[in-house]
């Protein structure tokens, strides 16, 4: 099975927050592939738990290491995280979506603007434009249109 075809590797940065429990809803909501969550957060709380899909996963600190294997990570706590760790998600191929602004103005970053799909195909969008929502990608990693159709 190729990676491109395999269910997803899932690190969510911040899972403990506001909008990683959101995202984590949505995530359950939309039914993504997710083969393995994996929610991370600061020391403070490290070794908590977050549900998702029924089951508890335990929280792990946000580092490097943390981001091996991960085909998609999720970045919904500080900016100087994402700042510090998003480069590092770039480099182990996985694809960096970044919920802060850090890198909404940053020239070569791509913004992806997700619409729900209204009809068969999906029909989200990605731009290029600035000021739109915030995600962070690097030049090498592949945006993936925010459609369950598309995932
Ligand atoms: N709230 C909104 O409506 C909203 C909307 C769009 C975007 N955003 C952006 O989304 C991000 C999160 O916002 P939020 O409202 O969800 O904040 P929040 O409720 O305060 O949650 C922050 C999350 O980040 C984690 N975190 C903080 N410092 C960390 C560190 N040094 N290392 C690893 N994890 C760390 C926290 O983990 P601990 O549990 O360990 O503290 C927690 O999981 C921000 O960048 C914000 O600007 C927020």
């Amino acid at each position: 099975m190729t990676r491109a075809s395999r269910d997803k590797v899932v690190a969510v940065a911040g899972a403990t927050g506001a909008v990683g429990e959101v995202l984590l809803r949505v995530l359950e909501e939309r039914a993504f592939p997710v083969a393995e969550l994996r929610p991370l957060a600061s020391e403070r709380s490290a070794g908590a738990v977050v549900r998702f899909r029924g089951t508890d996963h335990r929280v792990e600190v946000a580092r490097p290491a943390a981001l091996d294997g991960a085909d998609f990570v999720f970045f919904a706590a500080t900016g100087t995280l994402s700042k510090e760790l998003a480069p590092e998600a770039a480099e182990r191929g996985a694809v960096a979506i970044d919920k802060s602004s850090t890198w909404r103005m940053t020239e070569g970053v791509p913004l992806v603007v997700p619409t729900r799909s209204t009809g068969t195909g999906g029909s989200s969008r990605v731009r290029t434009a600035r000021r739109s929502p915030s995600s962070w990608c690097s030049r090498r990693c592949t945006v993936r249109p925010a459609s369950r159709a598309s995932w």
